[in-house]
């Protein structure tokens, strides 16, 4: 049986990699998909590509206005939202001595701010029971040199993940963390160097496939996840475990 029969996913980010293929797999369950990008037209191939059941909203996440909008534009169509998967997310990788203020701004612009008025603009629009999902990064466990803001800016979502357990518990909303290890995304395109030093630390000996992330992604969207709330899930081959 299909495991979103009739539900409403949002989903930030979602015009290329791990996001896209959660929301191929979210209308392949049975739901009815709004997807995010700023560019227009790979917004509209990602549309195209999904086929059905599919909304596009082009905007920025680090934009108070374009979330306002998108909300509109899912309050207008739907009317409510079940499952909301905060996936937008960037690095810029350098050390200590060369992170620039635009730079350190701009991750957490995105990651940490982005991410939080995202859930909150999307609030009055959750169903009770609904699921929260916050993309995350298994760079806030690993001490990995070059990623210290992006990790930090990525660290809170741990800790807005187990607050808002408990100041929507009453609602039955479920919020969780997915952090992926290095996933085949646009952030490896052309760097098979990159790819094979990645491997070299992760036991399972490769990286992930953006459908791995999908599939954790159902899982938490879905009633199978449901005594889950305020984890961090990471779907990473052990990298960051063991
Ligand atoms: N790939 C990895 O190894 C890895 C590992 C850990 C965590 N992550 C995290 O996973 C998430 C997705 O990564 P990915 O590798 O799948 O990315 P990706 O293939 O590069 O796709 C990024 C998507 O986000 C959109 N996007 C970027 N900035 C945005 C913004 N400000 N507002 C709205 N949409 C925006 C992009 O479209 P536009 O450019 O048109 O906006 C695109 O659709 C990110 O949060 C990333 O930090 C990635």
């Amino acid at each position: 049986m299909k495991k979103l029969v009739n539900k409403v996913a949002v989903i930030t980010g979602a015009t290329s990699g791990m996001a896209l293929a959660t929301a191929k797999l979210f209308v392949a369950e049975g739901a009815h998909v709004f997807i995010t990008g700023r560019r227009q037209k790979e917004l509209d191939e990602a549309v195209a590509a999904i086929g059905s059941n599919v909304t596009g909203v082009v905007g920025d996440s680090a934009n108070l206005a374009d979330l306002d909008r998108l909300f509109e534009t899912v309050k207008a169509e739907k009317g409510h939202i079940d499952v909301l998967y905060a996936s937008a997310g960037m690095g810029e990788f350098a050390p200590l001595g060369q992170v620039t203020e635009e730079s350190f701004d701009k991750m957490f612009d995105l990651n940490a701010k982005g991410t939080f008025f995202t859930i909150q603009k999307a609030l009055p629009l959750l169903r009770d029971n609904g699921s929260i999902i916050m993309t995350g990064t298994i760079a806030t466990i690993k001490g990995m040199e070059n990623l210290s803001v992006y990790g930090a800016s990525k660290a809170g979502l741990l800790v807005y993940a187990k607050v808002w357990t408990n100041e929507l518990k009453a609602r039955g909303i479920r919020v969780n963390v997915l952090s992926p290890g290095p996933i085949d995304t646009s952030v490896f395109v052309g760097r098979e160097d990159m790819k094979t030093f990645m491997a070299s630390h992760i036991p399972m000996g490769r990286i992930g496939r953006p459908e791995e992330i999908a599939t954790t992604a159902l899982f938490l969207a879905s009633n199978d996840s449901s005594f889950i709330t305020g984890s961090e899930i990471c779907v990473d081959g052990g990298m960051a475990q063991v």
